[in-house]
């Protein structure tokens, strides 16, 4: 795993837009765009703002851009403020030049969930794949909506919420009565079959969910442990998130030393 270490949150910001820009200008003049794979949460939200600048600024296309994200709240209508379409709408989709029919965010509402999660499955297929999936991560290290516990080798499907998420998300919605139960999630292995994954953490309240991922043993208790198994996986983490790693030291000198190895090359 790649772990870089940044001073800010907002370095963590630039790093996460430098990174989706990158590969956006290399697939700008390829007839296949670049499939995005996103997040929601709080972490996101300063990359948006980015990427919606970037955009203005003519430095980047969504043009040819297709984009699935991880989850939707079961129950929640998609137009609700508190829906995962209406916080991509209104965070990223509605500002920038993006095809909104190349959009996809798990269809939850008025459907059959089964048909749903296996269709979500089959357009991420027929995209040809996810080249990089964005990553926030749970105060319990759970990845999308797969809750301690989730099967390693998970796809999209239905996930009962913890207590743990809901309190976390209870800020998003009127009392936590109002916290749906259960969410369409894509799957732990449908995350590790991306090309690349790029996972944002800020603050201490990620630091132990950060030094269990990185440095703790592989277990289903752990969901984000599962991307040690994946071999173009970077954390991008502020200084807080890393302040339980017991090797920061090791990861900042790998940054050193990638940085020198780039200048000489
Ligand atoms: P946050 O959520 O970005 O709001 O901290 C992360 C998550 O629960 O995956």
């Amino acid at each position: 795993m790649r772990v870089v270490i940044l001073e800010s949150p907002e370095a963590v910001t630039q790093f996460a837009a430098d990174e989706v820009c990158t590969l956006l200008k290399q697939r700008s003049s390829n007839k296949f765009g670049a499939v995005l794979g996103l997040a929601t949460g709080g972490t996101p939200l300063g990359l948006y703002r980015e990427l919606i600048a970037r955009n203005a600024r003519r430095e980047i296309s969504f043009a040819n851009v297709e984009t699935f994200n991880l989850d939707e709240y079961i129950g929640v209508p998609p137009d609700s403020a508190q829906s995962y379409h209406y916080y991509m709408h209104e965070n990223l989709f509605k500002h920038i030049d993006i095809d909104i029919s190349m959009t996809h965010v798990p269809v939850t509402f008025g459907v059959d969930l089964q048909h749903s999660a296996a269709d979500f499955e089959l357009k991420i297929e027929q995209s040809g794949g996810i080249d990089l999936q964005i990553l926030g991560i749970g105060v319990d290290a759970h990845i999308g909506f797969n809750e301690i516990g989730s099967s390693l080798g998970s796809r999209t499907r239905v996930k009962t919420l913890t207590q743990r998420t809901r309190n976390d998300n209870a800020r998003y919605f009127g009392s936590i009565d109002d916290v749906p139960h259960t969410a369409l999630t894509m799957g732990i292995q449908t995350i590790l079959e991306s090309q690349s994954i790029l996972l944002l953490a800020t603050g201490t309240g990620k630091a132990k969910a950060i030094r269990d991922t990185v440095e703790g043993p592989i277990t289903a208790s752990v969901p984000a442990s599962a991307l040690q198994l994946h071999p173009n996986v970077t954390l991008a983490i502020d200084r807080d998130a890393a302040s339980g790693l017991s090797n920061a030291d090791y990861f900042l000198a790998a940054e050193r030393n990638r940085a020198v190895a780039s200048r000489s090359s």
